[in-house]
């Protein structure tokens, strides 16, 4: 059953009280209220009525395929389907025998419109630079990459690594590799070098293109040293033969982009400099008609065991996906200054920075750095600057801003706001409350937005204009897609019961697979509830047919809206010299949503101090990367094991988060041990 309930079991932060339209708010129980669709906005808004939604809603559902292939006659295909869809689970295909190309979607085809010299994209450095291209000058640089990378060798089906922070750059990185159709992996900025060698190697990148280093939070990250780092092979002696072990072997060519200008080793026949290449290029590289099937893109997330999964996504089918959550989820328009706070290394950026508004023809605004950089001001300083109208960001980013104080926001003049988006976690109706306020003056509507890197595109959230919404609950399901909230029987729930969260039928932007590993995508996604997609996560689904997602049930963990697994952080702990055994769960906290806790037992002769724990979380930074250091370490001389030898991780959640445990024990093979936990927690 779920397992963890943020929105419902803690009070973040405290309302904020203020003006008389505070005061009534705050009378009534957020979760008990329901916000209507601002009269305003739904006037201009795509789909502006609960009627209008239903209509559609009841139309996708009761022939999906016929709805899809109207819906993508919208895009551009070089050459047409012969078949919408096929399900042969758990394997799915849409729009079979088609020619399409991404990044034709996302740049080409506005060039023929009042769009090509319209703003594609507005970046801003943390250090306040600016640069803005239009989708001609888009096209143009992305071009130009496409030609750079096919002169490094690169060919259609090739993967390649990409590994940067977030400047043009990165975006138009991405859009290359989709221009000549090879299949790029985004590895996120904050990854160490161990965890972006797990990935290369296992996608067989033959390019990697990085930079010299990220501006993040008034200091720079190493992107290079760290991609140095992981394609360094060591020469060893095994039984008097020459051995190299690990580094990066399909790798040839590394990329670099200029960003930061401090030294970096260059390393002849493979270090290639961005500028250097892109001065040479041609800016004439047609798109490549590929097969709607073909792999967009990879991109790693955590699971329930110690490897990440390499998540396929196909091109059409997540073309579409993006493009029409963007359209009518973020009611795109014209003349919207679109901002998705997100990093390109998670799938929100992939699908909310990069393919969804593009496809669109979007303004979309990118920024490069920390969110509190250099005061605690920065998104709204932004926002009010470049005239942002919609806005799309995370619970924890937004709980951080309630925490640094009202004054910030209040300075900042932001009437251009008209839409409010969250996702990533559940959002506690405290901090939806304040968005709504503090952020959208009571003015905006906000959509709540459900999906994972999995679904590729949003898959429950209301449509602004026409879905009443109530903080807490994603609402209602996207145009073709069936959720559902069952036991674990596979029985439907009756409302307000807790089960798991389904998806029923496939979807277009639906995960294609496991890279690599097609008995692991059928076991994870589609064994506990046969032929159909599990979600992972625990949901239940109130009287009016809303749902209200309760957080994963798995051992995965949201950390800041980041996803972790349970799994990954343990074997990277007990890699460590030190560790005998580590189980790691997540408690409840204020900002980040959860929090790591790892209960670790060392072998002999280790002491268990301050030190040694500062020495794991390091650990733990090397071998995955900062965000998965745990917040806590308790050391222990024993964990709480079933008598088959199962890690209660129940008991040690329940410890963690409480203090005590008051479930059931009976399973537990030796009491001494919760005991010395607890006492542990006492000393
Ligand atoms: O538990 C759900 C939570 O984030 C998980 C997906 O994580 P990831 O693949 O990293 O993608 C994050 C961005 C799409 C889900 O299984 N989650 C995401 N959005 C929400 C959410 N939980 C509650 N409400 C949301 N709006």
């Amino acid at each position: 059953m779920p397992t963890k309930t943020p929105s419902k079991s803690k009070k973040v932060v405290k309302p904020v009280s203020g003006t008389s339209h505070t005061q009534s708010i705050e009378s009534t129980l957020p979760e008990k209220r329901l916000f209507k669709p601002n009269k305003a906005f739904a006037a201009k808004a795509k789909i502006g009525s609960m009627a209008q939604y239903e209509k559609m809603y009841r139309a996708s559902i009761k022939d999906p395929e016929k709805f899809f292939a109207k819906q993508a006659e919208e895009l551009h295909w070089f050459k047409p389907w012969r078949k919408v869809s096929e399900w042969k689970a758990p394997f799915t295909k849409w729009f079979i025998g088609g020619k399409i190309n991404a990044s034709y979607n996302c740049i080409d085809r506005h060039l023929e419109t009042s769009r090509k010299n319209k703003a594609a994209i507005i970046w801003e450095g943390e250090n306040f630079e600016q640069r803005t291209l239009t989708y001609a000058q888009l096209h143009r640089e992305v071009s130009k990459a496409a030609n750079v990378l096919k002169s490094l060798g690169v060919k259609t089906g090739d993967r390649v690594a990409i590994y940067m922070g977030m400047t043009p750059e990165l975006a138009i990185a991405v859009l290359a590799c989709a221009r000549i159709g090879a299949t790029h992996s985004v590895i996120f900025g904050g990854f160490s070098a161990e965890a972006i060698r797990d990935r290369v190697n296992d996608a067989e990148c033959k390019l990697i293109i990085t930079a010299d280093g990220a501006f993040r939070r008034g200091t720079t990250v190493e992107l290079k040293k760290n991609v140095d780092q992981a394609l360094r092979t060591e020469a060893i002696n095994i039984e008097g033969g020459a051995h190299t072990l690990g580094g990066c072997p399909s790798v040839e060519k590394v990329l670099v982009v200029k960003r930061t200008g401090e030294h970096v080793d260059m390393f002849s026949g493979r270090d290639v400099w961005w500028h250097d290449a892109m001065a040479e290029a041609s800016a004439d590289c047609p798109a490549v008609p590929l097969d709607s099937e073909h792999p967009l893109y990879i991109l790693y997330t955590s699971g329930t065991t110690g490897k990440p999964k390499g998540i396929v996504h196909s091109t059409a089918g997540y073309l579409l996906g993006t493009y029409l959550t963007t359209k009518y989820i973020f009611d795109i328009r014209d003349e919207d200054v679109y901002w998705c706070t997100a990093d390109v290394g998670w799938v929100t950026g992939h699908s909310y920075i990069i393919y969804g508004p593009l496809a669109n023809g979007a303004t979309v605004v990118m920024y490069e750095g920390a969110p509190t950089y250099p005061a605690p001001d920065r998104f709204w300083d932004i926002i009010e600057r470049h005239g942002v109208t919609v806005f799309y960001t995370a619970p924890t980013a937004i709980r951080a801003f309630i925490r640094a104080g009202d004054e910030h926001p209040n300075k900042h003049k932001m009437s251009s706001l008209r839409l409010l988006g969250t996702v990533g976690e559940p959002i506690n109706p405290e901090a939806w409350m304040w968005y709504h306020r503090v952020i959208g003056k009571g003015r905006c509507p906000i959509v709540d937005t459900w999906w994972q890197t999995e679904t590729g595109s949003i898959m429950i959230s209301p449509i602004p204009g026409a879905v009443p919404t109530t903080p807490g609950t994603a609402t209602l399901p996207f145009f073709g897609i069936e959720p559902e909230v069952v036991r674990k029987d596979g029985t439907t729930c009756k409302p307000n019961e807790g089960g798991y969260l389904i998806i029923k039928k496939p979807w277009p932007s639906m995960l294609r697979g496991i890279y690599k590993d097609p008995e692991r995508f059928a076991k994870q996604y589609f064994s506990d509830f046969p032929g159909i997609y599990f979600t992972g996560d625990g949901a239940r689904r109130d009287k009016k047919g809303y749902f209200w997602i309760m957080g994963r049930v798995d051992d995965v963990i949201n950390v800041s809206g980041h996803r972790l697994g349970t799994m990954e952080v343990e074997s990277a702990l007990v890699g460590n010299e030190a560790v005998a055994e580590a189980a790691v769960v997540g408690r409840p906290d204020e900002i980040k949503g959860s929090a790591l806790v790892a209960f670790v037992t060392l072998k002999k002769g280790w002491p268990a101090d301050e030190n040694l724990k500062e020495k794991l979380r390091k650990h733990v930074g090397e071998a995955i990367g900062h965000i998965a250091k745990p917040d806590e370490i308790r050391f222990t001389d024993a964990l709480p094991k079933t008598r088959s030898g199962k890690i209660m991780r129940r008991l040690l959640r329940e410890l963690a988060s409480t203090g005590s445990v008051a479930g059931d024990t009976t399973t537990l093979e030796d009491f001494s041990v919760l005991e010395r936990l607890r006492a542990g927690e006492e000393e």
